[in-house]
Parts: structure tokens; C-alpha cells; sequence
């Protein structure tokens, strides 16, 4: 064979694995609304940037007479290239072939990308859109899933990844988005669950729609499996490509620093009078932070998820940031439960890869009810204190307005390691509420007195001046500065620059054991 007729055959070959599972399946792909992985591909990664690895791998099943149908690449893209000038490693789930279910020499391609993307140090993104295991290949197809989840325990914490789901995501293929650091889904065209409506209505009578049951919005809102819902393939790989610009590309790295143009020590007056005198008035911590923020910009994350408290990255100087902050709109800024579960996933996260956190307090306490008793607040609000002990990145608190209680501590107080706690004069630091703590304390004193409500009011009023201010923490130590709320920036940014080369070790152990 001649040459020419070599690199014809070579080029035949690659229109032929380009094609999927042919020209039909990628019309009923557009028809949904949906991008083909290789599409997907092409419009996240910088131009001409992607090398594809395994094109040409096909299955080795040979049952259900699968021998006769062998479709190069076998229903995964998968390769390395950049976004953004940075190395990443992908794969991108074809359901144009078999419906992108998982074949033992699938699973070979996905682990051969998260084993070099280990190895090399860069983010892993793995765009989903399968039916799951290959039916015909059956157990295979399982070990496939369990050495790509192992895989993704490996890379935890070494290298960011990042899971978009663009379509299906069903049965145990829905632990190895789980097990990454975000989960980007679309709405009305992908969902993830453990067991689809038709067992469900099967097993427990109940009825449900696939969207209701897993889409994106339940699991943005309901489930915090998901950190993101966008409205189209593209939205979601768009949030891939600003996501990836706040984080490293791998634990040795710190997130890439930006030429800032705001002025590092730009003052903000408004800040003065966001929060409200009036200890009971709500108001959007959002405000401060956008307002502090280089060019007001903050990226939330998990936005539809216990609104009580707020979570997302920004920067500072042109440095990145993980902003932490309890969020007085919703619940008062109490904690509870899906609080305590986002606030110390992020911490963690932060921790992993470099980012700074800023904590902007505002809390009343943690969240009574008999709900949360049960449902273990004990342990998922030990989370919380357990991350931020943990973190070893420089770790800035700020209180704006309330830290009472045990919700004092929690909240990246010096005592579980702050480095810098600063307060605003609307600071209220105490172990409970003026109005509780009068309740108790004063319990006899009121029931003795001719005018009770009088007697109360004029206590709490006391204890309020007293107690509920900043000046008994700065007084102990426990906060480093009081500061005016218009300096906030500019706090910040000395707190962060001084903290730049910040070392701290944990003891020598095995792991931890977080209280899961
Ligand atoms: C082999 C599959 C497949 C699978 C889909 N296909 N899922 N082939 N194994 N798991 C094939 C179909 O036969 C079809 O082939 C093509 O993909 C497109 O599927 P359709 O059903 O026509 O598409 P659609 O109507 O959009 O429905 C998509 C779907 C449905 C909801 C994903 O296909 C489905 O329910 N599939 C089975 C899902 C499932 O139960 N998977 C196993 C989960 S358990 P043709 O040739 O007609 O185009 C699991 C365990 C993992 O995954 C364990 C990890 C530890």
C-alpha cells in the first residue's frame, strides 16, 4: 500500500469515528436541544487546542451479537487540551453510541485521562450524557464505574474537577459526579438519580417525572447535589471556562492572581449604613460583598441552596477569594442543616486548592426546631467547625452584625484559627441574644418588679450596650480590629497581603475522622 493511499485510509477512518453513532442519532441530539460530545468539546476548549487520545477503541463484548456493531471510540471523547492558555484533561460521554453507556473499554479511555491528568497535574471535566452501564457487557461495565470512582477519590483534593451533567446520569453512574468538586447541570434536558420514576412507582407507589425527581433545579435547590443550572449546553460549558479561572491546577498551585485595575484601597461609604441599626431589619449581605469585591464581581455558587447563607469566589487585589457569608434575608442568617453542609463542603474545597477565605458574619444562632435535632444538626454543624479548624489557607472573619453562641465559635472565629477578625461597630458578640439572655438571667428579678415589661425592656436595653456590642471581644483579644465598614477593602487586602506566605501544619495523622 502506497503513501497516499495510507493517509487515506487513516482519513477515512477519522471521518468515520467522528460520525459517532452516525448521522441520525446527532439529528436526534440536536432535535433535543443538546450539543454531540465532540461539539461540546470543540466549544469549551480553546481553538485547535484539543488531541484526542483512543479514537479508534472499540468494545470487546460479543454478546447479544454486539461483535457485529463496533463504533470507533466507543461512545466517549475523551483527550487533553487548554482553556484559556491552561492544560485541562476531558472526556465527553457520546450517546450517539449505545447511549453513551459504559463499556469496559470505555472505562479504560476515562481512566486513562484522570491517571495522566494525575500525573500532570490539571483539572479533570467530564461532560455526562449515558444511560448508564452497557447492558450487554454487564459486570464489566461495573468494574469500569468502580475504577473511574476510585479514580476520582485519588484525584480528590490533587486536581479540580469539574462534572457537567448534559443528559441522563442514572443508577451508580451518578457517584463519580458526586465524588468531584462541582457538578454543573442543564436544565430540562439532563437529570441524575439512583433510581429512576419507573422503580420508584414500582417500589413505593409514588409518582414522579424524571425532571421532578432529578433534574437540575431539584438538585440545585432541593438536593445540593449540584452546584450550578444553566439553560443550554452552552451556558454550562461557559460556567466551566469562568469557574476554572478561580481555581489552580492543582493543590501545589495557587489560583492564578489577575491584573487588578480597582483600586486596592478604594473606600465605600455606602458600606457605612448597609446594616441596619435596627438589630431585627434584614438586609443582603450580597451588597457588602459585591461592594468589597474587586469590580463588584462575585461569582455565587450553589445559589439556590439554603439561601441562609452565601457562598462563592471572588477577588481581592486581583487575588482569588472564597467568600463565606451567613445571609440575613433568609432564616435571619440562622444555620442549619443544608447551611452547615454547603458552608464546610466550600471551606474544604477553598482549602484544597489555595483560596483564601473571607467569613462575613452575621448570625443569630443555629436553627431550633425538633427537625433539625433530628436530622443531626449536632453533626452536620460539626462539620462547619471541623472544616475551618481544619484549613490551614489564610482565613480572614469578619462580623458585620450578629455572632451569638455557639454560631460565634463556628463561624471562623479566632479560636478555631482566624487569622484576622475584624468587626464593624454594629458588631453584636455575645452567648446569646440581649432579649434571651435577660429572659434567664433576670428571670426572678422581672417577676418581682411592679412594672415587668418596663423592668425588661430597660435590662435588655442595658445588656444590648453592654454585651451586645464588639468592644468585650476586642477587650479579650478575640477581635484583632474594629473597623469602620468603609475601610472594609482596603482591610481586607492588607489582612491578605500580610497572610500571603502563611504556613501552618496539621499533626502528623493518617486523616481525620470529619464527622460525616
Ligand atoms: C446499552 C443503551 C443503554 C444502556 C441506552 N442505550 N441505554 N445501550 N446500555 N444502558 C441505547 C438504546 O438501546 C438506544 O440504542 C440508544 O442507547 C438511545 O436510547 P433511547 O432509549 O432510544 O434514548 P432515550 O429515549 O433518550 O432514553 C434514554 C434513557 C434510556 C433514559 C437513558 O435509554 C434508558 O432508560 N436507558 C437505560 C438506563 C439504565 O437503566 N441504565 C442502567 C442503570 S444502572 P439505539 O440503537 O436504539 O439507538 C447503572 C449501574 C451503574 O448504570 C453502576 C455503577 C456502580
Amino acid at each position: 500500500m502506497d503513501i497516499e493511499t495510507k493517509l487515506k485510509e487513516l482519513e477515512k477512518r477519522n471521518i468515520r469515528a467522528e460520525l459517532g453513532g452516525g448521522q441520525r442519532r446527532i439529528d436526534a441530539q440536536h432535535a433535543k436541544g443538546k450539543m454531540t460530545a465532540r461539539e461540546r468539546i470543540h466549544y469549551l476548549l480553546d481553538k485547535d487546542s484539543f488531541e484526542e487520545i483512543d479514537k479508534f477503541v472499540v468494545h470487546r463484548c460479543s454478546d447479544f451479537d454486539m461483535d457485529k456493531e463496533k463504533i470507533p471510540g466507543d461512545g466517549v471523547v475523551t483527550g487533553y487540551g487548554k482553556i484559556n492558555g491552561r492544560k485541562i484533561f476531558i472526556f465527553s460521554q457520546d450517546f450517539t453510541v449505545f447511549g453513551g453507556s459504559l463499556s469496559g473499554a470505555f472505562g479504560e479511555k476515562v481512566c486513562k485521562i484522570m491517571d495522566l491528568a494525575l500525573k500532570n497535574g490539571a483539572p479533570i471535566i467530564g461532560l455526562n450524557d449515558s444511560g448508564g452501564a452497557r447492558i450487554q457487557e454487564g459486570i464489566v461495565s461495573l468494574g469500569g464505574y468502580g475504577e473511574i470512582f476510585r479514580r476520582n477519590v485519588r484525584a480528590s483534593g490533587v486536581v479540580p474537577q469539574i462534572s457537567l451533567i448534559m443528559g441522563p446520569c442514572a443508577g451508580g453512574a451518578v457517584y463519580s459526579p458526586a465524588l468531584t468538586d462541582f457538578t454543573i447541570m442543564v436544565k430540562n434536558s439532563s437529570n441524575m438519580f439512583v433510581t429512576g420514576p419507573q422503580v420508584i412507582k414500582a417500589v413505593n407507589s409514588e409518582d414522579v417525572s424524571a425532571e421532578n425527581l432529578g433534574g437540575a433545579m431539584t438538585h440545585n435547590s432541593k438536593s445540593g447535589v449540584a452546584q450550578f443550572a444553566e439553560d443550554s449546553d452552552k451556558d454550562a460549558l461557559d460556567r466551566v471556562k469562568q469557574l476554572l479561572r478561580y481555581l489552580p491546577q492543582n493543590y501545589r498551585e495557587r489560583p492564578p492572581r489577575w491584573d487588578c485595575t480597582d483600586d486596592p484601597n478604594r473606600r465605600d461609604k455606602s458600606l457605612n449604613s448597609i446594616v441596619p441599626t435596627n438589630p431585627k431589619l434584614p438586609y443582603d449581605i450580597k451588597k457588602i460583598i459585591r461592594t468589597v469585591l474587586d469590580d463588584q464581581d462575585f461569582f455565587e455558587i450553589q445559589e439556590h441552596f439554603a439561601k441562609n447563607i452565601v457562598i462563592g469566589f471572588g477577588r481581592l487585589d486581583g487575588r482569588v477569594v472564597g467568600i463565606v457569608a451567613n445571609q440575613p434575608r433568609f432564616l435571619a442568617g440562622c444555620l442549619d442543616i443544608n447551611a452547615s453542609l454547603k458552608c464546610s463542603r466550600f471551606v474544604r474545597t477553598c482549602d484544597c486548592y489555595n483560596i483564601p477565605l473571607i467569613t462575613f458574619v452575621d448570625v443569630p444562632g443555629f436553627l431550633p426546631g425538633v427537625n433539625q435535632e433530628h436530622g443531626g444538626i449536632i453533626k452536620h454543624g460539626a462539620k462547619i467547625i471541623y472544616a475551618y479548624c481544619e484549613a490551614t489557607v489564610p482565613k480572614i472573619t469578619i462580623i458585620t452584625r450578629k455572632a451569638y453562641g455557639g454560631a460565634y465559635d463556628v463561624m471562623s472565629s479566632k479560636h478555631h484559627g482566624g487569622d484576622i477578625n475584624l468587626a464593624y461597630p454594629t458588631a453584636e458578640i455575645a452567648v446569646m441574644g440581649p432579649e434571651g439572655a435577660v429572659d434567664i438571667v433576670f428571670r426572678k428579678k422581672i417577676q418581682k418588679a411592679e412594672d415587668k415589661e418596663t423592668t425588661r425592656e430597660r435590662l435588655i436595653k442595658e445588656y444590648r450596650n453592654n454585651f451586645a456590642s464588639p468592644f468585650k471581644a476586642a477587650e479579650m483579644g478575640y477581635i484583632d480590629q474594629i473597623i469602620f465598614p468603609e475601610n472594609t477593602r482596603p482591610r481586607l487586602i492588607h489582612s491578605l497581603t500580610m497572610l500571603e506566605e502563611k504556613r501552618e501544619s496539621l499533626p502528623e495523622k493518617r486523616h481525620g475522622n470529619i464527622p460525616l
